[in-house]
């Protein structure tokens, strides 16, 4: 990210200077679609984020401009206000999540830029508003704590931009610490670190990103957990968490084949982000790896949100001997994540390469994953 191209639009545009925030898209290990069922998630923060400049302006207005998009955009801050822009309505749901909790927005001017690639499944969006939550918490002296930052932009994400989402995206991107993963329990909110640091081990974390893109506003997404509702109100739980294949075979008749199949799915991945964390405390990075190739069938097969695109990638990584490799994120698209012995990766990069190139045209994108901090205060 470009902070001088950030500071020079923001001279432009307002005059003067104002204060620097910045916050990180994330990876996920493991555990896939289980955030929203009270299930465990073990992301990590990245190095690809966004950066904003921002200054209090005495108004009611926000004005904002995403330098990437080369795009300004206007609002005031009541409901009435709210910007059609996409980018914008994220700033937007921020503020009025913000003053639903009791805190206090005003008016502000702002410039901000971004590198975690849209709809490559890294949570882009979780990275804007977990910036723009943080930021304003600062500027406004609003004291509020961290994971009600990480709910204002979930709430954003329901209320502002139709997506019925977890909260792994927005925890991972306020929390995030570098070189650590964060088990999270969706259910009791409890979360512990866990330094990783595959490197030790002889192994490589990297993306593939497949550069198909996903749409999770809409339907699939918010489907995909009304089927997971349904099947834990027959099951007379409030969510699926905890649910055993027992229970789901004994009311697989008073469901539909499609529920029991999403059903499925989530109840072996919450076993496998357990199994994998027993594993990463045991350096066994290859149980580690078998877990992730399961949990990409499962969302291949089961969950049904992979795609084409993906599940060559998932082929050729297995053919290559990479360790373990699956869909990241909500699907329909994005990136591979893959764990690959440090030895194989060079070749594995150049086989994958040339293998979707030949099929699809293009070279998928390579992101090797640096582990780092969420959202702060940037010197400026
Ligand atoms: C998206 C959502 C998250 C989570 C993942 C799937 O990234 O924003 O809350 O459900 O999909 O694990």
């Amino acid at each position: 990210m470009d902070k001088q191209a950030i500071s020079n639009k923001f001279a432009t545009l307002f005059g003067g200077e104002g204060e620097w925030f910045a916050s990180a898209g994330r990876i996920n290990l493991i555990g896939e679609h289980t955030d929203y069922n009270g299930g465990f998630v073990f992301p990590g923060a990245i190095d690809k984020g966004m950066v904003a400049e921002i200054r209090l302006n005495g108004t009611d207005k926000v004005r904002a401009f995403a330098l990437d998009l080369d795009e300004y955009c206007e609002f005031g801050l009541k409901e009435e206000d709210a910007p059609s822009q996409s980018w914008a309505r994220y700033i937007f749901g921020v503020c009025r999540e913000t003053e639903k909790r009791g805190g206090k927005v005003g008016g502000f001017d702002t410039v901000f830029s971004g590198d975690v690639p849209l709809g490559a499944g890294m949570s882009s969006s979780a990275a804007l508003e977990s910036a723009f939550a943080f930021a304003l918490n600062e500027l406004f002296g609003n004291g509020i704590d961290k994971f009600e930052l990480a709910r204002i932009g979930q709430s954003t994400e329901h209320n502002y931009c139709g997506v019925n989402c977890g909260i792994m995206d927005q925890f991972a991107s306020v929390f995030g610490k570098k070189g650590n993963l964060m088990r999270l329990d969706c259910r009791s909110m409890e979360f512990e670190y866990f330094p990783f640091d595959p490197a030790q081990y002889g192994y490589k974390l990297v993306l593939l990103n497949s550069c198909v893109k996903h749409e999770l506003v809409g339907s699939p997404y918010n489907d995909r957990r009304a089927s997971c509702e349904r099947v834990a109100k027959v099951l007379g739980q409030e969510f699926l968490r905890g649910a055993t294949m027992d229970q789901l075979e004994a009311i697989k008749d008073q469901i539909s084949e499609e529920d029991y199949m999403r059903a499925r799915y989530v109840i072996g991945e919450e076993q496998r982000v357990l199994d994998v964390c027993d594993a990463l405390k045991a350096g066994d990075y290859e149980t580690v790896g078998a877990r992730m190739y399961e949990t990409h069938w499962g969302m291949s097969k089961d969950y049904e949100v992979s795609c084409e695109e993906l599940d060559f990638l998932a082929t050729v990584a297995k053919e290559c001997g990479v360790s373990g490799s699956r869909i990241m994120g909500g699907g329909f698209g994005g990136c591979t994540i893959n764990l690959v012995k440090a030895e194989l990766y060079d070749s594995f990069i150049a086989t994958a390469k040339a293998k979707f190139a030949e099929k699809y045209g293009h070279e998928p994108i390579v992101i090797d994953v640096v582990i780092s901090d969420g959202a702060r205060r940037l010197e400026a």
